[in-house]
């Protein structure tokens, strides 16, 4: 963290978990890229998070919010439920870390399917208000991309409710997911995005924050650094990580198969991109050694809620 005040190298070193189908892996996301671009008065960095609320990302979002707020600021959180949980659980889970982590600050907005009508009309609060089953425009139910995520042994509710330990586990503040109130994450992108430089990072489908860069071309120029999960470039066989049809396709990887025009909309706006390709992931996979090591040091609620929902997300795994 000093290098950081002498202005050197920007890195990031937020450790996600991710769970593909039985095998787990740590991601390592880092830059240096760019560093100097921001003058220390420039601090903090103000941070938007877009998730999928997956098991990873909730490991991914503590390590973020465990970092020095005064030097990277978690301003906003938007959540995608087009790819992993439900909008309403999904806002919920968010609201308990946030509530256990003392940051009822953070604006959360939360968006569905994203819509793009055949006659080019984007649509842009899509999700968020209604089930999305319940979206007129919405994929559910028949996605082809979608239907890749595994439902665990209890059905959705697993992906949903992380197991069952949101609920079990977390304290539950006052913020609760009100589908009629909820703001929508194109409302908070544009708030937060129009309030100065930002740096965005997307560890899920990019569906949201496609939607806001075709919508709000004029805000562009505030976003410093995009920074996306996604993505297999120089794996080896077996390459992708689609959990169900991993066998019919075995390059793939989630995030960017789960909404393939989204990722072109981002990779071609012409901001600077970090991606984190598998290949940054399987270089770091969590061991029985590691996961042994783990439990043997707990010594907060973070950790022990990371340590649960890692050994749930592995029995899962290992049974399912
Ligand atoms: C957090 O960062 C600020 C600004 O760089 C610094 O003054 C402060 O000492 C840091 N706090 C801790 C606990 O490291
Ligand atoms: C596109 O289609 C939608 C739904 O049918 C319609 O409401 C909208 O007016 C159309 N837009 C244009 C530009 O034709």
């Amino acid at each position: 963290m000093r290098m950081l005040l002498q202005g050197k190298f920007w890195v990031v070193v937020l450790i996600i978990i991710g769970v593909v189908g039985a095998n787990l892996y740590y991601f390592l996301f880092y830059s240096s890229a760019g560093a100097n671009l921001y003058s220390i008065e420039g601090l903090p960095y103000r941070i938007l998070l877009d998730t999928d609320v997956d098991t990873d990302d909730l490991l991914g979002l503590l390590y973020l919010l465990k970092l020095n707020r005064s030097e990277f600021n978690v301003e906003a959180i938007t959540i995608n439920a087009n790819g992993w949980s439900d909008a309403g659980h999904a806002v919920n889970q968010i609201y308990d870390i946030l509530y256990m982590m003392d940051r009822d600050d953070i604006a959360v907005g939360v968006g569905g399917n994203g819509g793009i009508l055949e006659n080019g009309t984007i649509l842009p609060n899509v999700g968020g208000y209604l089930p999305l089953i319940e979206q007129g425009y919405t994929t559910a139910g028949h996605c082809r991309y979608r239907q890749a995520n595994p439902v665990g042994r209890g059905g959705r509710l697993d992906l949903d409710a992380n197991f069952g330990i949101r609920k079990a586990f977390l304290p539950q503040g006052r913020r609760n997911y009100n589908p009629l109130w909820q703001p929508t994450a194109q409302q908070v992108m544009i708030d937060r995005i129009s309030a100065g430089p930002i740096t965005v990072l997307l560890i899920g489908t990019c569906t949201n924050f496609a939607i806001f860069l075709m919508s709000n071309p004029h805000l562009m120029k505030n976003i410093k650094h995009i920074y996306i999960m996604g993505g297999g470039v120089r794996t080896k066989n077996p390459t992708g990580n689609l959990f169900t049809d991993f066998a019919s396709n075995p390059y793939a990887e989630s995030n960017i198969f789960g909404d393939p025009f989204a990722a072109y909309q981002v990779f071609h706006s012409g901001i600077p991109i970090t991606l984190i390709p598998l290949d940054a992931t399987n270089s770091i996979p969590i061991s029985k050694n590691f996961f042994n090591t783990f439990e043997q040091s707990q010594n907060t609620y973070e950790a022990q809620y990371c340590f649960q929902s890692l050994k749930a997300a592995r029995d899962a795994s290992q049974l399912g």
